[in-house]
């Protein structure tokens, strides 16, 4: 079956959504998890799905995408619960809910072209903003903060950690020495003092993306979630996780290894998948999206 473009409320178009489709749903009375919901662009798929005894808990760190995701899933139906919360929440989540275990579990990780393209959240390296990239600007420490706090050191080795840069060494330097570090735009004059001028953008978007997964703990949060997704599957039950960095892919490749080892779990995706090329065409963050999906088994 294909679905073709979906479109929501505002601009996310989610990716590779037959794919999500075909592996994650098995039976359309049951309970699904989006663990990050976004604005609802796969849940809202995930929910046309359903019949009226399926549910669909929605879970997303981002206030602000889940009053528009509320909006996208209400056009499709009611029977969907949506909770500000991190998706290694989701067992107690499930468990407020009244449920024990569920069908099916979704990550889309990463953060969403709105969330992106929002001058006022620090993501993008267009920005004019302040420093913040949370996810949850509720709660936590902004990049401002961060990139005051850590020593030189600090901020080099997490900056060479999650992005490769090998001008890391240079752009702490340059960070920790400028009169200022509060705005997108004195980032990008660190990162731009730094490094050479070809292929700049790339070196910018790769330097912003390392900084904001200091700043959400993006690694740690997937760990604890996969430790634990397992104990949450009904026998049957899927996962399904779309990563867009090689860090956090081979965290999800890991432990479905070790799963798989333990006996109570099938890997249905012996390779990652990724976006066929007329999806890359259309939707360019398709591009690094790498899908991996597993089976609970008994
Ligand atoms: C790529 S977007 C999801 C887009 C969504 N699949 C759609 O189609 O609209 C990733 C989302 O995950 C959320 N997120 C990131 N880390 C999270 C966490 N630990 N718990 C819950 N949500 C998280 C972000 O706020 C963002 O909205």
């Amino acid at each position: 079956m294909t679905y073709g473009v979906v479109k929501t409320i505002s601009e996310h178009q989610p990716v590779m959504v037959s794919e999500v489709m075909s592996y994650l749903i098995t039976d359309p009375s049951g309970v699904y998890v989006d663990g990050t919901v976004g604005l609802g662009g796969h849940s809202k798929i995930i929910l046309s799905s359903l019949n009226q005894n399926g549910h669909l808990i929605g879970i997303d760190r981002d206030n602000n995408a889940l009053s528009v995701a509320e909006e996208n899933l209400a056009r499709v139906g009611a029977n969907f619960s949506l909770y500000n919360r991190s998706y290694t929440d989701t067992a107690v989540i499930i468990k407020e809910f009244g449920a024990q275990t569920v069908n099916g579990i979704l990550l889309d990780l990463g953060l969403s072209s709105a969330q992106l393209n929002d001058q006022n959240r620090g993501f993008t390296y267009n920005g004019v903003g302040a420093l913040d990239m949370r996810f949850n600007q509720q709660f936590g420490i902004t990049a401002e903060q961060i990139l005051s706090s850590k020593t030189e050191a600090e901020i080099a080795d997490f900056i060479f950690l999650y992005s490769e840069e090998r001008y890391a060494k240079k752009i702490a330097y340059n960070i920790k020495r400028a009169e200022k570090m509060v705005t997108v735009d004195d980032l990008r004059e660190a990162i731009r003092r730094s490094t050479p001028p070809n292929k700049r953008n790339r070196t910018f978007a790769r330097v912003f993306q390392a900084i904001r997964i200091m700043v959400n703990d993006e690694l740690d949060q997937l760990r604890i979630f996969l430790d634990n997704f397992i104990n949450l599957l009904s026998v049957g039950g899927r996962i399904v996780i779309i990563s867009y960095h090689s860090l956090e892919d081979r965290l999800v490749k890991l432990a479905f290894k070790k799963l798989k080892t333990e006996d109570h779990f099938s890997i249905l995706t012996k390779k990652p998948l990724v976006a066929t090329s007329d999806e890359i065409a259309t939707n360019s963050r398709s591009k690094s999206a790498k899908l991996r999906a597993g089976e609970y088994i008994n």
